[in-house]
């Protein structure tokens, strides 16, 4: 037994959220992977919409999606997360179950291209506003590099001024990690019974 690192706390938590038929959005298509556990976890009935500005991660994530027979659920838009509002069909506006952000570098590639604190943001407010009311929002945040500690501080310092009345905001990480520290920050819409 150990304790889990930031991508086994994000995926367990959206499982918890998600139901076969859900509707969710992977903000950072990358490889694939979460695309990938996404597609499985809202079943054939369900659907994924994905974003990635890079054609090198779409590529490479289509390729995982058709080996695993998941394409038929997953629609990849060659885009911004920022501009999600604009690509996801109006009927699914309020009916997202679950939003992913994992933030950063394209795994195993040379590309310099990473997620930007600016970005970031502007699409995390957007999510806010397109979730189902029972929905779930998870950005994995990760310090090892420039880019990340920027992004990781003004992510953070945000997260602390959202309204507790509005959303719930809980962060994990290893409070002791010196190094390249890794940051989790999990949204839900506070619920009046839940009001403390
Ligand atoms: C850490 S990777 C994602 C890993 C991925 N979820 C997986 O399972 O492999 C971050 C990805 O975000 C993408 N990215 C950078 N800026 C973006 C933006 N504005 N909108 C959407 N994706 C972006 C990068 O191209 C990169 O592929």
């Amino acid at each position: 037994m150990s304790l889990q690192g930031i991508v086994h706390i994000a995926q367990q938590t959206m499982q918890r959220f998600l139901t076969p038929g859900d509707i969710v959005v992977d903000a950072t298509v990358g490889a694939g992977y979460d695309t990938s556990f996404l597609a499985k976890s809202v079943g054939p009935k369900g659907h994924v919409y994905g974003f990635d500005v890079q054609e090198e991660a779409l590529t490479r994530a289509t390729d995982t999606l058709l080996k695993a027979d998941l394409m038929d659920r997953v629609t990849l838009f060659n885009a911004g997360h920022e501009t999600m509002a604009d690509h996801l069909p109006p009927e699914t506006h309020g009916l997202i179950k679950a939003v992913s952000f994992n933030l950063g570098y394209l795994p195993a590639s040379d590309s310099p291209v990473t997620t930007l604190a600016e970005t970031s943001l502007a699409a995390i407010e957007t999510a806010m506003k397109l979730l189902h009311r029972r929905g779930v929002i998870s950005i994995a945040i990760y310090g090892g590099h420039p880019q990340g500690q920027i992004e990781q501080k003004r992510l953070k310092a945000w997260a602390a001024g959202v309204s507790y009345d509005e959303f719930r905001i809980a962060s994990y990480e290893f409070t002791n990690k010196a190094r390249n520290q890794e940051t989790l920050l999990l949204m839900e819409r506070a619920r009046p019974q839940t009001r403390g």
